[in-house]
């Protein structure tokens, strides 16, 4: 898929490696984008830089009254973080919206700011919240909003030369008076591109005090899909300013944003849809934002299939000298696997088929490994980012002896309550389970639907995989019996 794979391991080693390679290069995060694009030949890239091993792109810190993201920090940590659900819930609520766990795990802030979609998640909460990106290059260091910094749709101010290093997101000396909420629509509830999405946050003034309603002091409304970048509904959030949030005032608020939109026609969704929920969700988030019911979409412990975030010690892979440990095995690779996925690498190098592959975009789970604990999709990761990381694949989950075969309780219950059809998704699925009952050893319904929200069956046999999950979280221990 590229010629070169670059894997620095500092921010000066970084852009030293953009400027040298001006323009020919391509920065890979996540890879939830450009992976995908690369394996249906929508990107190409001669040289790649990966960001792995910048482990200090992963922090999520306070500093100088300014919550700073690295841009490297994945939903999933967001999820989890305190820092965020005390100063940037709308975010935190996104990155709850955000496709399914397998993708939160591997996503970045970074690469969601600079992919610049029109309905990208991150971005309406980010510019709610008035953050601004910092931007490094070799000559130095510049911030700018990311409202100013996104210009076309797939379009920012970054220079080639240039790294996304953090959001800073400004910290307010009363967060009790400051509530804030995401909302998104989407033809599903998981693994669903935004038709549209929208972050509102608000400052009051009081708390309502002897009026059911609260005063409003400064208001950003910012709505993605109604045109082709998120937009700051300005107008609307002027109409607040000063006046109590009454439903007559939420309702207002909704027809005149719905009264500047322009939005886009997609396979997602026709432009009259999207002109026609508009008025109506802006005056359900601010509606709820009055009475307060804004924190009750996000639960108190979310489903992130793993450690929140990759652990530091990722080593650094000397040239051409790829290194996996498989199920307890390491592995020393030949220089071809460099340029493969771990989905292809695990099945054409390793013979290790277990791991299906369907979709190869990070749509299906079938793919599903855990790589250093996380469920992660093997299709979206690029061979050299597992570098010396510990893989489980399916095979790696039984625990084989020379002397028995002692399954997991997963497998086992699968066998039991007959939840696999073609069996395809099978392994994905267990994979995704598996790790949620090692997180959650109890799952209610909803951690179950949610934690296999990533995984498709095209058999539809989903009523009888809830049950095996529900039967092997009977049948383990309580610490999850992780292998
Ligand atoms: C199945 C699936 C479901 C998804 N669901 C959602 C969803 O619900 N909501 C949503 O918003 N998105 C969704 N996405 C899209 C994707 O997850 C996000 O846009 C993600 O944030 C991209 O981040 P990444 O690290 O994976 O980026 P990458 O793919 O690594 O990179 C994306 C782009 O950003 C550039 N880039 C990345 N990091 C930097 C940096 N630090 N500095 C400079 N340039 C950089 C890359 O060069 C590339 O051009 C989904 C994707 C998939 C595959
Ligand atoms: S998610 Fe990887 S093959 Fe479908
Ligand atoms: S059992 Fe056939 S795809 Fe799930």
């Amino acid at each position: 898929m590229w010629h070169t794979y670059l894997q620095p391991v500092s921010l000066s080693e970084t852009v030293s490696l953009l400027r040298q390679y001006l323009g020919k290069v391509r920065i890979l995060a996540g890879g939830t984008n450009l992976l995908v694009a690369m394996q249906q030949d929508t990107a190409t890239a001669e040289i790649v830089i990966d960001l792995s091993r910048l482990s200090m792109l992963r922090q999520i810190r306070v500093d100088a009254g300014t919550l700073r993201l690295g841009a490297l920090v994945t939903p999933a940590q967001v999820l989890r973080s305190e820092l965020c659900r005390e100063h940037a819930l709308p975010l935190v609520q996104a990155c709850h919206e955000w496709g399914a766990p397998q993708v939160r795990n591997r996503a970045t802030l970074g690469g969601n700011v600079t992919n610049a979609s029109p309905v990208g998640d991150g971005i309406p909460p980010l510019i709610a919240l008035a953050a601004q990106v910092v931007l490094l290059s070799s000559s130095g260091e510049r911030t700018l909003p990311v409202a100013d910094f996104i210009t076309a749709p797939h379009a920012t101010l970054l220079l080639p030369d240039e790294l996304l290093t953090e959001i800073v997101i400004p910290i307010h000396a009363t967060p009790y008076l400051r509530r804030g909420m995401f909302h998104k629509l989407g033809m599903r509830r998981a693994q669903v591109i935004s038709v549209v999405n929208m972050a509102c946050m608000l400052t009051f003034a009081d708390e309502g005090g002897a009026s059911p309603a609260p005063l409003v002091q400064a208001a950003r409304i910012a709505v993605g899909g109604i045109a082709p970048t998120v937009q700051l509904a300005e107008a609307a959030a002027a109409l607040l300013v000063g006046q109590r949030l009454t439903p007559e005032l939420c309702q207002q608020a909704g027809s005149l944003v719905a009264q500047i939109a322009r939005p886009i026609d997609d396979i997602h969704a026709p432009a009259a849809y999207r002109q026609a929920v508009l008025g109506p969700l802006v005056a359900h988030c601010l509606a709820q934002i009055a009475t307060n019911q804004h924190p009750a979409s996000l639960p108190h412990v979310p489903v992130v299939l793993g450690p929140a975030m990759l652990e530091d010690s990722l080593e650094v892979m000397p040239p051409g000298n790829l290194v996996l440990q498989v199920n307890g095995q390491t592995h020393h690779l030949p220089a071809r696997a460099l340029g493969k996925t771990l989905l292809t690498l695990l099945r054409d190098d390793l013979g290790l088929t277990g791991t299906k592959q369907g979709c190869s975009e990070g749509r299906c789970g079938a793919c599903t490994v855990w790589l250093n604990g996380q469920a992660v999709n093997a299709c979206l990761v690029a061979a050299p980012q597992a570098h010396h990381a510990r893989i489980t694949t399916i095979e790696g989950l039984a625990h084989v002896s020379a002397a028995h075969a002692e399954l997991h309780p997963l497998q086992q219950a699968f066998i039991e309550q007959a939840a696999a059809q073609c069996g395809y998704c099978t392994p994905g699925m267990i994979m995704a389970g598996a790790r949620l009952l090692a997180d959650l050893p109890h799952p209610d319904e909803a951690q179950i639907r949610r934690g296999l929200s990533g995984n498709l069956c095209r058999c539809t046999g989903y009523q009888k995989i809830i049950a095996a999950i529900r039967a092997a979280a009977q049948m383990q221990p309580t610490d999850g019996g992780q292998p």
